[in-house]
């Protein structure tokens, strides 16, 4: 049943020390893998489209428009980390396996610029805002998802005017709901009709 209500979520990165920066991560093996996976995080770049494009319509009920990956896999204002496995056979081994794509964003401009205590003339002030995350499924529950969240919140801690990772995710989303949980992440507000799926306004929880 869908519910029509918001949650946001509120994490500011500046107050907890958690950047670990994982690269070249190797992972217990998955059994639905044939091989013990090598995991290393790196830039999406322009090779990466088709890919991209194709986990995005595997793992989201919604569309995005193709000027999206274009933004991305040029990084034009967006930022994003690749997974890849090296271990993958028959030249696979820099193909995606999961992504997360963030962009930067003014404060003062975000809807949770009246939730952050910050100083009004301070007009620089920025968020990371992650628009969009995801592992593909036989890769799920190895850490991935984690290390790629890591890497977004090693960025936004670089940026000395940032002041906050958020993030929205749809409210029956209880993989995801656990993984920012247990990153420190704080749902900050419920927020309703957020995404339109399947002509059915669903829940969201907005992170942050
Ligand atoms: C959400 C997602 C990115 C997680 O990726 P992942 O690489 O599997 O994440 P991690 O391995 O780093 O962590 C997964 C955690 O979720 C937990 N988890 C998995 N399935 C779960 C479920 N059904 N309910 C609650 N927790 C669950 C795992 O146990 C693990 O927690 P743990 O480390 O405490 O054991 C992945 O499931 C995905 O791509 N989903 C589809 C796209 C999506 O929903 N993106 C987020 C949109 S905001």
């Amino acid at each position: 049943m869908l519910h029509k209500w918001k949650q946001e979520f509120l994490y500011n990165f500046k107050s907890i020390t958690y950047f670990l920066g994982i690269n070249d991560t190797s992972l217990m093996v998955n059994p639905r893998i044939q091989h013990r996976p090598t995991i290393c995080y790196r830039p999406i770049k322009p090779s990466d489209l088709e890919t991209l494009e194709r986990i995005h319509s595997d793992v989201f009920p919604i569309r995005y428009e193709s000027e999206f990956f274009q933004s991305v896999v040029n990084g034009c204002d967006v930022v994003s980390w690749a997974a890849v496995d090296r271990s993958r056979p028959d030249g696979q081994s820099d193909e995606l396996i999961g992504f997360v794509t963030a962009r930067i964003i003014l404060a003062k401009d975000s809807e949770i610029a009246d939730l952050l205590r910050y100083d009004s003339s301070r007009v620089d002030q920025t968020l990371v805002y992650i628009l969009t995350l995801g592992v593909v499924d036989a890769y799920r529950n190895l850490g991935i998802a984690t290390a790629l969240i890591r890497e977004v919140i090693k960025y936004a801690s670089s940026i000395p005017v940032c002041r906050a990772v958020y993030l929205h995710v749809i409210s029956y989303n209880n993989p995801a709901i656990h993984l920012y949980t247990k990153m420190s992440f704080n749902c900050i507000r419920r927020l309703h009709g957020f995404y339109l799926i399947n002509e059915s306004w669903s829940q969201l929880l907005f992170v942050a």
